[in-house]
């Protein structure tokens, strides 16, 4: 019996590191990312992010109107430092996950939504999806699991929500690879 629960536990163990060592990823920040991600023929990430709202989620927390909304919340002290509005308008991460170049201030990033970059943002990963999504790139298996994935922020949580619409919200800040050809 003991036995039995010893081998158990190795395998245990064996299955949980590597699920760990996934966890462990850091969120490098929005520059590492357009290091690669900016020219013409790479798609223009960089500019398309820079334009949409995502980009200034944080900046609008220090409005007046967001410290109006945090108060009729209930909310004691300004809205950029609650983590209630924090939680969708950043990445809001333990302070160990967050590399030096990571800023809470570039609001809705890349790795927001793409997951902690760390290990997958290497060239070699990055040519391979698979890899990249085995080295914990978040994957969009289709329409309806990009859409469901928006609707963790866009959703009534959001003391302004407003109805989500898929197809209209991607086509504003869609930043897709030109296909070759
Ligand atoms: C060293 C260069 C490099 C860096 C740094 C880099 N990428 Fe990439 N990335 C690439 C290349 C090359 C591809 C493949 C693009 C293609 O299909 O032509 C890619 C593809 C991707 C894809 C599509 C992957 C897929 O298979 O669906 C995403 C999403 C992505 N990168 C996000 C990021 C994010 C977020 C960061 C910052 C954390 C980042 N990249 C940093 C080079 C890089
Ligand atoms: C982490 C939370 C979060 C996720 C995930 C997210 N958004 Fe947003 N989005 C926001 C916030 C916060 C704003 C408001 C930013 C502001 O105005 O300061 C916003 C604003 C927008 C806007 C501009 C406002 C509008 O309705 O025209 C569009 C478009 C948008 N998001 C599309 C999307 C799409 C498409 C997805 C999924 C691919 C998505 N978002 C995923 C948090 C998120
Ligand atoms: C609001 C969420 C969100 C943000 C912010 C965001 N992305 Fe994406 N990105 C997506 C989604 C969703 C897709 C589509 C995935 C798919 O359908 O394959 C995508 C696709 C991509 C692709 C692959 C395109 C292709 O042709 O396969 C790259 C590269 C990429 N993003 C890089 C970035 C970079 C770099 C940033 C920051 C400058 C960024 N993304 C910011 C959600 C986001
Ligand atoms: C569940 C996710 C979520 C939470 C929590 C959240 N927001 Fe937002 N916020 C959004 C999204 C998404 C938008 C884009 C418009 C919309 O659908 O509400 C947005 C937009 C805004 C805007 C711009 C609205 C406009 O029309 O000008 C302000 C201001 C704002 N939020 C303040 C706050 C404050 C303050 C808090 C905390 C009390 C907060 N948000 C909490 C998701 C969220």
């Amino acid at each position: 019996m003991k036995k039995i629960q010893a081998v158990g536990l190795f395998l245990a163990v064996l299955i949980l590191v590597p699920l760990a060592a996934t966890a462990q990823n850091k969120f490098v920040g929005t520059k590492s990312c357009f290091m690669c991600h900016q020219t013409e023929k790479q798609g223009k990430q960089k500019d398309i992010w820079l334009k949409t709202a995502h980009a200034g989620a944080y900046k609008t927390l220090t409005t007046a109107k967001a410290d109006e909304i945090a108060k009729a919340k209930g909310i004691s002290g300004p809205a950029v430092a609650a983590k209630e509005c924090l939680e969708c308008h950043t990445t809001v991460a333990d302070a160990k996950l967050l590399d030096k170049g990571f800023d809470v201030k570039d609001g809705v990033q890349c790795e927001t939504c793409h997951g902690a970059g760390s290990a997958y943002r290497n060239m070699t990963i990055m040519k391979s999806h698979e890899k990249s999504v085995a080295a914990g790139m978040r994957e969009f298996k289709d329409a309806a699991a990009t859409e469901a994935f928006c609707k963790t922020c866009h959703n009534s949580k959001s003391p302004t929500y407003k109805e989500f619409k898929f197809k209209e919200s991607w086509e504003k800040i869609k930043h897709m690879v030109p296909k070759a050809g």
